[in-house]
């Protein structure tokens, strides 16, 4: 099975930017911890991360028909980008919506995702577990 596991704008800086509530691990340092998990084993994993909602967008134009599910943390793209939503829905690409911190216990902002409902489902509060726990929901599905 093929993988995107996607990043979006300011997850570059994670262990610098705002420790207390993302952790102190980097993104290379998180995505390794992935790799290496168990259960992606048998996966074919492809990272990448961008600060730039046109990447994103074009990135996952470029996956369609060639992966079978994306896991995407859209950072803050997630409370307001139609495009990236229109994209998740363009490149027919299913996507499971995952978030490190919980976005239901901060600001009223981050309560509202706008992928969410193009998304199979939301994994958010776990730090990068987050991340295996979309992993698995997709392992789940298939
Ligand atoms: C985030 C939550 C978003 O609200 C925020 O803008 C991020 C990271 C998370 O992983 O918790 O950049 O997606």
């Amino acid at each position: 099975m093929k993988l995107i596991i996607v990043n979006g704008p300011n997850l570059n800086l994670l262990g610098e930017r705002e420790p207390e509530i993302y952790g102190r691990e980097s993104l290379e340092q998180i995505n390794t911890w992935i790799r290496n998990h168990e259960l992606c084993k048998d996966l074919v994993i492809d990272f990448f991360q961008s600060n730039s909602e046109g990447e994103i967008i074009d990135f996952l134009h470029s996956k369609r028909n060639i992966v079978d599910y994306c896991v995407l943390n859209a950072g803050a793209l997630t409370h307001y980008s139609y495009a990236l939503r229109d994209a998740i829905v363009s490149s027919q690409i299913p996507t499971v919506e995952v978030h490190l911190s919980n976005i239901y216990k901060r600001e009223n902002f981050r309560k509202n995702s706008v992928i969410k409902n193009v998304c199979m489902e939301q994994f958010y509060g776990e730090g990068k577990q987050s991340y295996i726990n979309g992993i698995k929901h997709i392992l789940e599905k298939k």
